[in-house]
């Protein structure tokens, strides 16, 4: 089969195309699936720039992908060949609060969805949501899953509420636009471009600031933030926050260290939530959502291939994407 490798060092430049790569064969409880598209998302990025290094083998990263069931395992029972199917990358069972703690998302150690087949266990597959095209499908799950939990399990945001998403642009983000305003929220967003404030009003953002703005002036108050870019943000976000408030965050993409002044936090009875990625049932309700109001993710006008994966990595390390970054893998 076709895949992108990634070995012998560090980043993207030990990443590489191959061909007559090994067709993996599923186990009992797995299915193989022909691939038809992927998404790229900062977890591959902090494989290839940390988790995988040269001493480990060769690796097929990627984490979301939709496709083809092409064979199933011995055991499983609940889909056929021929079935189509996105992924869930992470490992994360149906339950728990929090998540194991040796959850993987699929793409390390495991060999990923940057390939023309992968083979992942039956319960980590959902039937393709028929609307969406194999682009859509192929970036949806890892995205939209964050967002559901940072919007509906930690945010618990509900009508009438205002909610501040800096980052407008994120993949996350674009996610989250649609989430709010199905719960009937005011959606205020932030950008460092006037282009991606006009689309996020398309998608539903009902005020916009750049991030140059003064957002005390123009948002403030605001009931919840949600942030992800981190110490770009953070500390202009609690100028907006109301007595009480609860801010909730999952990411860091403007670096993972800040400093903030924890009598604000604690005189103004403040709440943080740390979220990360989702449980299982949490998937099959972001995906219910999906269907309900037929959403279509976010994706960048720039699609690659395997061949020219690289090319989206850089992409995603210039920040310079609008919403989810896609690979098409077999038309
Ligand atoms: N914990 C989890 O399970 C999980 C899952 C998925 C993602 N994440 C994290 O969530 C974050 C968002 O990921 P993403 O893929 O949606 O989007 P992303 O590519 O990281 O971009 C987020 C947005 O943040 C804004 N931004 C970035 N750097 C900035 C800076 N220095 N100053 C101001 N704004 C800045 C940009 O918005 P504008 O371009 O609009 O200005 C950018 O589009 C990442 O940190 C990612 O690692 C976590």
């Amino acid at each position: 089969m076709d895949a992108v490798i990634h070995e012998g060092g560090l980043g993207v430049d030990h990443l590489s195309f191959s061909q007559g790569v090994e067709t993996p064969k599923p186990n009992a409880d797995e299915v193989l699936i022909n691939l038809k598209s992927a998404g790229l998302n900062h977890h591959d990025l902090f494989v290839l720039n940390g988790h995988h290094d040269s001493q480990q083998p060769a690796l097929i990263p990627g984490s979301d992908g939709a496709g083809v069931i092409s064979e199933v395992g011995r055991d499983v029972r609940e889909f056929k060949v021929g079935d189509e199917v996105i992924i869930n990358p992470l490992l994360w069972g149906t339950h728990t609060n929090v998540p194991p703690t040796n959850m993987e998302v699929l793409g390390y150690p495991r060999n990923g969805t940057l390939a023309d087949k992968v083979v992942i266990s039956y319960k980590q597959v959902s039937k393709k949501p028929s609307y969406l095209d194999w682009t859509e499908a192929g970036v949806l799950s890892l995205s939209a899953l964050t967002a559901y939990r940072a919007v509906f399990t930690k945010g618990q945001v509900h009508a009438g509420q205002r909610v501040f998403v800096p980052g407008a642009g994120g993949a996350v983000a674009t996610n989250m636009i649609m989430m709010l305003k199905s719960l009937g929220a005011t959606v205020i967003v932030s950008s460092r471009h006037q282009d991606k404030l006009a689309k996020a009003e398309e998608l539903g953002a009902d005020e916009v600031v750049l991030d140059s703005d003064n957002w005390a002036e123009k948002v403030a108050p605001v009931d919840i933030v949600i942030d992800d870019v981190g110490p770009a943000t953070l500390n202009r976000d609690f100028e907006l926050l109301k007595f009480g408030g609860t801010v909730v965050t999952f990411g860091s993409s403007s670096g993972d260290e800040i400093t903030f002044d924890l009598r604000r936090l604690f005189f103004n009875q403040w709440v943080m939530k740390g979220s990360t990625g989702g449980t299982q049932s949490e998937f099959k309700k972001m995906l219910e959502l999906y269907d309900k109001y037929q959403w279509h993710p976010v994706v960048d006008s720039h699609i690659f291939n395997l061949r020219n994966v690289k090319q989206g990595y850089e992409l995603m390390m210039n920040k310079s994407q609008y919403g989810n970054i896609a690979v098409t893998i077999q038309k």
